[in-house]
């Protein structure tokens, strides 16, 4: 091969006239110089040329299974549910403990504004504890026409399935549950899950506690303006020097929690988004309350009354926005059945004789629900729903 070279070179420095094997020689080793060239051309220059924004991005979810270099290149995006569910997912049924749900429901987004068109929402929190809501139809009622803008969650005894036709906004909206006991911390931990459950929806603004006897007396859209646009949250908290307020303090909460800090108030709390967030982060004071508040000191009475106060008091209005008659005096409050659910009674409720302060101005407006109401009363709530609660 060495000898083949060396003899072309010869050939061309002689300058003499090209044999016919050297012409052939000569003219394979241009055809072989080009075909190399063609091929460098075509593999390696090719990406300097081509604008690289024309590429398909690959999709971040699912990861792609194909890792083929050449040939085809991939194409559409697949379409992305894991992004819609993560910011609001629609199946509440899920596997997560506590534990690993309060973890997640705290997790809050560092950026400033979201991807997303975030239209704000009302996060119905429904305590079933007979695993029933025979007031449903008026609530239906109440819901109709403002799909976008509630979620609701139920906390039914675990293995109760709620009876509800598919077109109704409590169908699938159970949360997954434990028993309660009334009293106990139990409830407390419903309330917890009912709120966890709930934050996991990015759009969720506000939290308000329902329960099976509550019926809302005024429409959505009023009851919608009166908590987005609120600057307080209403968690009622108050002290009192008496029984069922200062004797049900313990001194084993000091010195996290003094009698100077402990508070009462009903258990029907609506919350903002950031102070719902801070319950779920507790882990100083709950304890204290697992430990020491046994009947007859109720947590749903107290423990969210006083960690409000305690961490949030400047954006609490102090008040709750149910109405419940405890003027007996009794263990329970006043129960409304057919006969006593009348439209006085309802208009009497929606607009209070003494005013309370919203945003710090005076309002007759101070309760956007009302308990509690037997299921018998539903005919009579259903019949006056459109002329005296105007829904
Ligand atoms: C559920 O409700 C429907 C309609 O009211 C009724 O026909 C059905 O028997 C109920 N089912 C159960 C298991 O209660
Ligand atoms: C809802 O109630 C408010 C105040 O009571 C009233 O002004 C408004 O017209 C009602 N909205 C509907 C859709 O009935
Ligand atoms: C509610 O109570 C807290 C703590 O006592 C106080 O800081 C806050 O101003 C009160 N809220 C209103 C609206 O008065
Ligand atoms: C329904 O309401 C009307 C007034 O709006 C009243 O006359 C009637 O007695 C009510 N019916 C029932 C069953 O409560």
């Amino acid at each position: 091969m060495k000898g083949g070279i060396d003899d072309f070179k010869v050939m061309l420095t002689r300058n003499e006239p090209l044999t016919g094997l050297a012409k052939a020689v000569v003219f394979l080793v241009i055809f072989a110089l080009g075909v190399v060239a063609g091929l460098w051309a075509a593999a390696g220059a090719r990406p300097s040329y081509i604008d690289p924004d024309i590429i398909p991005r690959q999709p971040l979810y699912p990861p792609s299974s194909s890792s083929s270099g050449h040939g085809v290149v991939c194409c559409q995006p697949d379409p992305d549910p894991a992004f819609a569910q993560f910011v609001a997912p629609t199946r509440l049924m899920h596997d997560m403990t506590d534990e690993e749900l309060f973890w997640r429901a705290t997790l809050v987004p560092a950026a400033n504004g979201y991807p997303f068109r975030r239209v704000p929402k009302v996060a119905f929190l429904f305590l079933a504890g007979h695993g029933v809501l025979p007031l449903a139809p008026l609530w239906e009622r109440f819901f109709r026409g403002h799909e976008k803008l509630f979620s609701i969650y139920v906390h039914a005894p675990p293995g109760v399935t709620i009876n509800v036709s598919d077109d109704s906004p409590f169908y699938r909206r159970q949360i997954p549950s434990k028993e309660t006991k009334w009293g106990s911390v139990t409830l407390m931990d419903a309330e917890k899950r009912l709120l966890a459950n709930a934050l996991l929806d990015f759009s969720n603004e506000r939290f308000v506690l329902v329960s099976e006897s509550c019926i809302p007396v005024h429409n959505f859209t009023t009851v919608y303006s009166y908590l987005v646009g609120s600057e307080h949250s209403y968690v009622e908290s108050y002290y009192r020097n008496t029984k069922q307020c200062r004797n049900r303090y313990s001194r084993w909460m000091a010195p996290d929690i003094t009698l100077r800090q402990w508070r009462k108030g009903s258990q029907w709390f609506e919350l903002g988004r950031d102070i719902a967030t801070s319950v779920l982060t507790d882990t100083r004071y709950y304890p204290l309350f697992r430990r020491h508040c046994r009947p007859s000191c109720y947590p749903d009475e107290h423990y969210l009354q006083t960690y409000v106060t305690l961490r949030h008091g400047a954006v609490n209005s102090n008040r709750t926005v149910t109405y419940v008659d405890w003027s007996t005096n009794g263990a329970h409050p006043v129960a409304y059945g057919a006969r006593e659910a009348t439209p006085e009674l309802v208009r009497g409720i929606r607009t209070s004789r003494e005013p309370c302060t919203r945003n710090s101005r005076p309002t007759n407006v101070c309760y956007l629900f009302a308990r509690k109401f037997t299921p018998d009363a539903l005919a009579p709530l259903l019949n006056m729903s459109a002329a005296v609660m105007e829904y």
